[in-house]
Parts: C-alpha cells; sequence; structure tokens
C-alpha cells in the first residue's frame, strides 16, 4: 500500500509512480483512515514548514497498520524533508513497526511565497523520472537508511506555522471580485472548504477544515485567491502537470 497526502500534485506523481501492480494507492486527504495487515507501506508527502503535514499526522495516528514486512518514506519538497522522516518513524513506532528507508525529491515548491522560476519548473520536471526509478530501485533491494525518531511537530514547526499564520495571516482565505465562479478551485480542494456561492468561491470559516495544501491559490486560473496578504501571479502559479490533467 501507498499512502499519499498532495495538495498541488508533486507527491500525487511520486507515489503514483512507485505503485507495484495490484497496489493500492490510499489518499490521506479523502480516506477516513488506512488498513494494512503485513505488505510493504510507502508513505508519499510534501514537507510543510520542515515537518509532516500536520492532516497527515493524524491520518497515520487514526490508522490501523499493522506489521509492514517494509516501510519506505518519500517527502517531495522545495528544498528539504526538514525532520519529517524522524516525525513519521516516530509515529511508526508507536504502532510496533519502524521507517526502514527515506528519500527526498525536490520537486517545484508550491508554496507561493517561495515559487520557482518558469525555467526551474522546467527543469526539475525533467530531472524527475530518474530520481523516481533511483528511488525504485533502492526500494526494490530492501535498502535501509538510519533514521532517529523523534515526536512530530516540534517547537521549530509549530513557530513557523504560527508566524505563516499571524504574519501572513494564511488562515484568513478569500476570493477577490475578479473571482467568476469557474469553481476550478472547488475540484481541487478536498477538504470541502470551498464553496461558489452568488458566483464567487467562498471559504470556510475556520482554518482547522482546511489542509493549508496551497492547491486553490495555484489552480485559480484568475489569480483570485488570497491567503491573507498571500497572493499569486500567472507566472508563480504551479500544479504539478499530470495532476492538473487529473483534475479536470
Ligand atoms: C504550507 C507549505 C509549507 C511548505 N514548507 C516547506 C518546507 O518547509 N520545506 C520545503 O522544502 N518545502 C516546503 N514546501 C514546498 C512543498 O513541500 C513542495 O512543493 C511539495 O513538493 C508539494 O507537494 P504536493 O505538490 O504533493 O502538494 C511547502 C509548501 C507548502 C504549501
Ligand atoms: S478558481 Fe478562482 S475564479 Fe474559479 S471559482 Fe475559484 S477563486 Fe473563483
Ligand atoms: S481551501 Fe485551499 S488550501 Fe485549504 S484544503 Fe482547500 S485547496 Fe487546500
Amino acid at each position: 500500500m501507498i499512502v499519499y497526502f498532495s495538495g498541488t500534485g508533486n507527491s500525487y506523481y511520486v507515489a503514483k509512480s512507485l505503485l507495484k501492480e495490484g497496489e493500492e494507492l490510499v489518499d490521506a486527504m479523502t480516506a477516513g483512515k488506512a488498513v494494512l495487515r503485513g505488505g510493504r507501506l510507502g508513505v508519499v508527502y510534501p514537507c510543510y514548514c520542515g515537518d509532516m503535514p500536520p492532516a497527515l499526522i493524524a491520518f497515520i495516528k487514526r490508522s490501523d497498520i499493522d506489521k509492514p514486512d517494509y516501510t519506505f518514506a518519500v517527502c517531495t519538497c522545495g528544498l528539504n524533508e526538514g525532520r519529517s522522516f524522524a516525525s513519521l518513524k516516530y509515529l511508526l513506532c508507536e504502532k510496533g513497526s519502524t521507517l526502514d528507508y527515506a528519500e527526498k525529491i525536490v520537486m517545484p515548491d508550491s508554496c507561493v511565497l517561495f515559487a520557482f522560476s518558469q525555467k526551474k519548473v522546467g527543469k526539475l520536471l525533467g530531472k524527475q523520472d530518474e530520481k523516481i526509478k533511483n528511488i525504485k530501485e533502492k526500494i526494490a533491494n530492501g535498502e535501509r537508511t538510519e533514521i532517529k525518531a523523534k515526536k512530530p511537530l516540534g517547537m521549530r514547526t509549530k513557530t513557523v506555522w504560527f508566524m505563516f499564520g499571524r504574519l501572513m495571516g494564511i488562515y484568513k482565505k478569500y476570493s477577490l471580485n475578479t473571482c467568476n465562479g469557474c469553481g476550478t478551485c472547488v475540484k481541487y480542494c478536498k477538504a470541502g472548504n470551498i464553496k461558489i456561492r452568488d458566483g464567487k468561491a467562498v471559504f470556510g470559516k475556520s482554518h482547522k477544515n482546511c489542509y493549508e495544501c496551497f492547491a486553490c491559490i495555484n489552480a485559480c486560473p484568475q489569480c483570485a485567491v488570497r491567503f491573507g496578504r498571500l497572493k499569486n501571479t500567472e507566472e508563480k502559479r504551479y500544479i504539478h502537470p499530470v495532476y492538473k490533467e487529473k483534475i479536470k
């Protein structure tokens, strides 16, 4: 089984590429929980603020994972995996398992604040399949990585999320008057946090109903989504091309 979490499609693409024939692909954003007895377990996700996405942490905690033969993680990130491997190992150890192998893949950054140039995006996407192939071989050979388990969401991660929320005000999401009610953001929002009302996108009031996945702000063709002070532009918008086709 491969569990994935993905806002803008990088992790979806990696998870799907690593999948073996007949193996189950579980979307942590929409499935209630994962149930696994033996077999291999892969977890593919983006690094958020130096750790695993908080909603993925909650998903792993409530999942029923019993003695997988081999466990691996692939973190897609703009820079690095932060402490996410240590966090995942901690969560798996709590279930009597472990994390055998972990690897990062640098991919286009979905966090609008650090968006890459289109040239860099093209370069990274050009290299993705080679990197995935390499990881696939290592997993097939049962390679192991030394990882020290650490409790998820340490002080540094919490502080970055706090600053992100407070300074940038990203928890306050809204659409501008340029929103034409096309519904693209609704299709991308797996949290069901966006509705079209009177021809405009309206976001849920509580940030607790949002994965902070940045899919909506990247997908909007009008660049009409605002996260507090954070806005997007045509040049900075990013959705993985294969994921874009899937959501269409
Ligand atoms: C809220 C948020 C926080 C992020 N924090 C980090 C980070 O701390 N380090 C990093 O390397 N990339 C960070 N990124 C970039 C993503 O990890 C990266 O683009 C990832 O591949 C996106 O995966 P997805 O397309 O599957 O959603 C962040 C992105 C978002 C939306
Ligand atoms: S994608 Fe943009 S234009 Fe379309 S409904 Fe959402 S906010 Fe409005
Ligand atoms: S509202 Fe936007 S950021 Fe929040 S879960 Fe939906 S698509 Fe992701």
